[in-house]
């Protein structure tokens, strides 16, 4: 008989993860301890903006496989437990917070069955699965424990998590990795690299595969500050070193650097744990990662204040994009959010434009002002920042937007706008790492 799988917590991760492992042929219940969200999902949408995933969560509803309840009563027969809840920062320091991991394995504890097997999905400090292994057992000594860390991006949830390119499980025995592979068994026949690792390896797998991102971002915006001191441009430097297998040429986009709710808190909640294991030296270059990427967004802020004669009360301000990515409606720690709250802390009249993100963006800063009119936003602008490279902003015509606003500054935060185009329709452009930048 086919396993029957539940998934604990139904944000970005959880939600996908359920309606893709439904769509696998597979009885899933969701739960969230939040009944608005559980209402949504039961009525087939999704609290939040993931491209596909709301037309593959009806589609598997509809069949009857996918139910989503706030109870834990309701997953007693599920045979395998996936834990997909959040780990923020916690609001006093770098660590990660486990309040929702702790609880989520107290609640799955004393109710699921004999032989069934918990997988931790979160991203967690290392050291959590051993620990919540032993206070599984101590519990209930029949279940099990496992960790299967996920690397899917926001933007592209569902493709990656059915189609992701390695899938890594942390066990401690056989017959865990034998569970596992009944649940992944299409993506094993696809030939999807699979790593068996133990449970300390696979929590670490994921902290590194993201500080590696993030490292390999501030390194190249650590480039666009050594182009813009020498003169150089950071985008054709990227093309350039890209072109090198060993290198590869993605995740070398300069710009306002790495937000969103993972890279900025995993590489400080793995700072945090190493400093507990007596490794904090070998760490100590995240560090630096952090502040070069919190540099960048300073830096727009900078290019802002020499453009405007360094007044900035009263004076428009038009940015566009709000989210810490396109594709996306998350704002959590976003670099164009940041950089729209710091100038209209500094007195701009600051408007903000996105097409999917106002609404989020609004509830987080109300004193911000945005709007889903990019007219609106640009009228009478006398600086245009780019801050979220949606592909709306590409088909922008920089002729027609140039008659809207008061004056033809542009400052391209993510260095994805083409620049001549916007030049020759007679915008002053800036750009992060490149040589007109501090003309
Ligand atoms: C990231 C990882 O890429 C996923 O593999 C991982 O599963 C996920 O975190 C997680 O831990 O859950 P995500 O946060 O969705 O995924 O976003 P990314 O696509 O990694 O982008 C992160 C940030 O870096 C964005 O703000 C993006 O604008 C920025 N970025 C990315 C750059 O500034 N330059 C680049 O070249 C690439």
């Amino acid at each position: 008989m086919a396993l029957k799988i539940s998934v604990i917590g139904t944000g970005y991760l959880g939600a996908t993860h359920a309606a893709c492992i439904s769509s696998l042929g597979f009885d899933v219940i969701g739960i969230d301890t939040d009944p608005s969200k559980v209402a949504l999902l039961q009525k087939g949408k999704v609290p939040f903006f993931e491209p596909d995933l709301e037309e593959l969560l009806a589609k598997e509803i509809a069949t009857g496989r996918l139910t989503f309840s706030t109870s834990f009563d309701a997953i007693k027969d599920a045979d395998v437990h996936f834990i997909c809840v959040g780990t923020p920062q916690v609001k006093d320091g770098l660590a990660a917070d486990m309040t929702y991991v702790n609880s989520a394995l107290e609640a799955l504890a004393p109710v699921i069955k004999a032989g069934s097997l918990v997988v931790g999905k979160s991203t967690v400090p290392v050291g959590t699965a051993a620990r919540l292994r032993a206070r599984l057992l101590e519990v209930n000594p029949g279940a099990d424990l496992a960790w299967n860390p996920e690397f899917l991006r926001e933007g592209f949830a569902v493709d990656d998590t059915l189609n992701p390119n390695r899938l890594v499980v942390g066990v401690t025995n056989d017959r865990a990795e034998d569970i596992l592979k009944e649940v992944y068994a299409k993506n094993l026949a696809n030939g999807t690299p699979w790593v068996r690792a133990d449970l300390p390896t696979s929590e670490l797998v994921k902290v590194a595969a993201n500080s590696f991102l993030a490292t390999k971002i501030s390194f190249i915006n650590a480039m666009a500050e050594i182009c813009e001191a020498a003169g150089g441009d950071v985008t054709v430097l990227a093309k350039a070193i890209g072109y090198d297998p060993r290198i590869g040429s993605r995740f070398l986009q300069a710009g306002i650097g790495f937000g969103g709710g993972c890279l900025p808190k995993d590489i400080r909640a793995f700072m945090a744990r190493a400093e507990e294991l007596g490794a904090k030296q070998a760490l100590e270059f995240l560090r630096e990662v952090d502040s070069i990427n919190l540099r960048a967004r300073q830096r727009v802020i900078d290019l802002v204040r020499k453009d405007l004669s360094e007044d900035l009360i009263g004076k428009k301000v038009a940015v566009l994009g709000a989210a810490f990515k396109p594709d996306s409606d998350d704002v959590r720690d976003s670099p164009a959010l940041d950089i729209a709250v710091q100038i209209h802390a500094a007195g701009a009249s600051v408007v903000v434009h996105d097409p999917k993100a106002a609404g989020p963006a609004s509830k987080r800063f109300p004193a911000l002002k945005f709007t889903d009119d990019i007219e609106e936003c640009l009228r009478d602008a006398e600086i245009v920042l780019h801050l979220t490279e949606w592909k709306m902003y590409r088909e922008l015509d920089p002729g027609v937007i140039k008659s809207l606003v008061k004056r033809a500054i542009l400052i391209d935060g993510r260095n994805a706008l083409d620049r001549s185009a916007w030049q020759a329709a007679g915008w002053r452009v800036r750009a992060l790492g490149r040589t007109d930048t501090n003309r």
